[in-house]
């Protein structure tokens, strides 16, 4: 028999003698074969809708290094974007969107039943990687979480501080609101169709929850992933879970309990240390080695990875980077840091 999935056993809290390892944006520009299927493609948004090029860009970084899953090559803004909302990348620059700040606007966002026709193409490049995969590679279908989606909303557009979304949390919570419920809503559709589609686990991406503070992490961070897991979680019993509340601090401390997710993924800013003692307690953590190493390497990038390996070999982790992987990355950088993971 097989044995199970090593990102699967350490999702249900095994601690593992080596951890298994996958890297946040692992198919992106630092790759050169990535470049040249985007250039096929045409630009980003029709990469992300092309199934068998998506695909592909997926499975580059899974045969160059062998890691041990693969994440859905798709976007959090696809979302908005078949909720209604035009989206579309300014080169050098990043993604711009049609702004939502009215009840009106809110209320005109298509139905949740309605994504699928728009988000068809995501669910086929899964259905092509759960039969291309390697049988020991887990495959992670993804969403952001609604305060992320609901910034770029807001702003349409991304921004340093999340100043608009705060603006009209703080100006108008009931249309605040009613959108947060929206993407809440829908983000469970489409996760729901990703699992259906064939993705073995579900990340939701809370970048910018750092920025929450106080009761609002609590109603805005916590409270929408809860529901989207307690919604996932009886519509795909025993469905593992990643939550990534980026720069939460301290929020990190407890979040796996409030929401209900089976690993909480800790960026660097925090101590891997700290993140052991404060976090991995209670479960498995996926993290954490500051993304900078992929572009500087060498002693530092070994030092730095052992040091991630050591403070979290006591219990269920998974190693990842603390954010995504740069355009301006050195690819062998990233060999160099699997082979300190795998090889001590
Ligand atoms: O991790 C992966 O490899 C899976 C694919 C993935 C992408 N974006 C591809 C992408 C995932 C999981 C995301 C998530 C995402 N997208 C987040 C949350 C995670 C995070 O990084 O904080 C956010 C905030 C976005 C929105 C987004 N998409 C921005 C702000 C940008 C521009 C910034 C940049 O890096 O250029 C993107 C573009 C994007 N998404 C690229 C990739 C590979 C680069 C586009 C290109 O090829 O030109």
């Amino acid at each position: 028999m097989t044995p199970e999935k090593t990102i699967l056993r350490a999702l249900s809290g095994e601690t593992l003698p080596t951890p298994p390892i996958w890297m946040m944006r692992q198919a992106g520009r630092y790759l050169p074969e990535y470049r040249a299927t985007r250039a096929q493609a045409g630009d980003f948004l029709k990469l992300c809708y092309n199934s068998d090029l998506a695909a592909e860009v997926t499975l580059q970084p899974i045969r160059r290094y062998g890691f041990d899953a693969a994440i859905l090559f798709a976007d959090i803004l696809l979302l908005p974007q078949a909720l209604g909302a035009d989206l579309w990348f300014e080169t050098g620059e990043g993604p711009r969107l049609s702004t939502i700040t009215t009840m009106d606007a809110v209320k005109a966002l298509k139905p949740k039943e309605d994504i699928h026709e728009t988000l068809g193409p995501i669910y086929e490049t899964l259905r092509i990687l759960s039969r291309e995969l390697p049988a020991e590679t887990t495959l992670i279908g993804f969403a952001g979480a609604p305060w992320t989606v609901a910034t770029y909303m807001i702003a349409g557009r991304g921004s340093k501080d999340q100043g608009a979304a705060h603006a009209l949390k703080d100006t108008d919570r009931a249309t605040f609101s009613a959108l947060i419920d929206v993407i809440t809503e829908a983000t469970v559709e489409y996760l729901s169709a990703q699992v259906s589609a064939g993705a073995e686990v579900i990340k939701l991406f809370d970048s910018w929850a750092g920025s929450l503070k106080g009761q609002d992490f609590t109603d805005f961070a916590v409270k929408p992933a809860a529901a989207i897991i307690a919604a996932l979680k009886a519509r795909h019993p025993g469905l593992p879970i990643i939550a990534f509340p980026r720069e939460a601090g301290f929020g990190y401390i407890g979040f796996a309990a409030a929401t209900g997710a089976d690993c909480v993924a800790i960026d660097n800013s925090v101590t891997p240390e700290w993140a052991a003692s404060h976090v991995q307690t209670t479960g498995c953590v996926q993290g954490n080695l500051a993304p900078e190493h992929m572009v500087t390497g060498g002693k530092d990038l070994d030092d730095a990875t052992r040091r991630v390996v050591q403070a979290f070999a006591g219990g269920p982790h998974i190693f990842n980077l603390g954010h995504g992987i740069t355009p301006d990355a050195n690819p062998d950088n990233v060999q160099r840091m699997i082979d300190v993971v795998r090889g001590g």
